[in-house]
């Protein structure tokens, strides 16, 4: 059976494809065995996903003359620790694992990012296989290749870069996830259609309604679209600068207003859609994004269920939480913005009063 990728990464370090078909974790063993690893693999899942998926993912390595583990994690970011990578280490060194030993990733990104921390580091590192679960992980944090934990005083402080053998992404296996969780994937496949693909933006509005239903078909189109954007920045751009920045637009705001509220009350793709109109808005009042295309951007967000304001965040908070955003990265304020769809800009002189305009336009006031 001929597979063909829907995109492909090439960095200085590796190229890899990442292939997107209804069932193709079935093709995993198979793929896995041609890539000619250790015969010994090691799935990472935590215990939700494991228990929808974990059963069929040992069916296809098992088949293909694999032995395979299952190692879980707790559900959650609280599990993205070095307290859980820790464990796994200890699970590995246990099992006697090898360096020519697979490690799958099986989950949404937190499993995404502890595995792949793991595979980064365990003997210098492990071949790995990214089986995203999530639209999110999907859309966005399966492909690329950073990896990393948290630290207790901030998100994704611990990590490195490593990029897998391949990427496997199964629509199937969304049908599992609950509502919520489904619809803020669509933060970032709208993300990467606004900032480089307007194909992607007109096919997302014209099929919202089987999109929203998990349509097998729909949704292997539009993440074969998403892939290609970000895989086509990430290849050009492995570390962050330039154009890798680009996959930042709505995210400034979006990292803050997450800080500001705990992470708690916003999921990390329902504060990129408010960022994103809070970014479309300071565009627009730059004299670059006219008045449809700002319109446009709204509808498709609200399509799919996802909040363009945010109540009850007073703005001094959000000013004070990017200062601090800004502070760690040792940088200027800069901004992702859009002079059209799908032509991004990148900006550091966004006058102060712009700054608080857009907010108050998203309810940050
Ligand atoms: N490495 C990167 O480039 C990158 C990019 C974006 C985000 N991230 C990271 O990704 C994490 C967020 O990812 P996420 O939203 O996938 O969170 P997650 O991994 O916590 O998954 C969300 C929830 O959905 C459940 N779940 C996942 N797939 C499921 C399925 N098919 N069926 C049933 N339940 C399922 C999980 O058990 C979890 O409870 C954050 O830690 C973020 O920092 C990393
Ligand atoms: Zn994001």
């Amino acid at each position: 059976v001929d597979l063909e990728p829907a995109a492909t990464v090439t960095t200085g370090s590796a190229s890899y494809p990442i292939y997107v078909k209804p069932g193709v974790l079935a093709d995993l063993g198979r793929l896995l065995r041609e890539a000619k690893t250790g015969r010994r693999a090691v799935v990472i899942s935590d215990d939700a996903v494991a228990s929808a998926h974990g059963a069929a993912t040992r069916t296809s390595l098992e088949d293909s003359g694999f032995m395979v583990e299952i190692l879980t994690i707790p559900q959650g970011e609280a599990a993205k620790s070095l307290a859980t990578v820790e464990n796994i280490y200890d699970r590995l060194v246990e099992l006697a694992v090898e360096r020519s030993d697979p490690l799958v990733a099986l989950g949404g990104g937190v499993v995404g990012d502890v595995a792949g921390f793991v595979a980064a580091t365990y003997l210098r590192g492990v071949p790995l296989v990214h089986v995203p679960t999530s639209l999110l992980a999907m859309a966005d944090a399966a492909i690329g290749g950073k990896t990393g934990v948290n630290h207790p005083r901030g998100k994704n402080l611990i990590g490195s870069f490593y990029q897998p053998l391949m990427v496997l992404e199964d629509p199937t296996l969304l049908a599992t996830l609950d509502d919520r969780a489904y619809r803020e994937g669509f933060a970032e496949l709208i993300k990467h259609g606004l900032i480089a693909d307007v194909g992607l933006l007109n096919y997302l509005e014209k099929e919202s309604p089987a999109l929203l239903q998990r349509d097998g078909g729909a949704l292997t189109e539009a993440l074969a679209a998403s892939a290609r954007v970000k895989a086509a920045i990430v290849s050009a751009d492995e570390r962050e600068s330039d154009r890798r920045t680009w996959l930042n637009y709505g995210h400034t705001v979006a990292h803050a207003i997450e800080a500001a509220s705990g992470y708690e009350t916003f999921l990390h793709g329902e504060a990129v859609t408010i960022g994103m109109t809070a970014a479309a808005a300071i565009s627009h009042k730059l004299g670059m994004l006219d008045e449809s295309a700002v319109r446009r951007q709204r509808h498709l967000i609200d399509h799919y269920g996802l909040p363009t304001a945010a109540e009850g965040l007073p703005r001094v908070r959000i000013l004070e939480a990017m200062r601090l955003d800004k502070k760690r990265a040792n940088d200027q304020q800069r901004w992702v913005l859009l002079e059209a769809l799908a032509s991004p800009v990148i900006r550091a002189d966004v006058p102060d009063r712009v700054v608080a305009e857009a907010l108050a336009s998203v309810g940050i006031a």
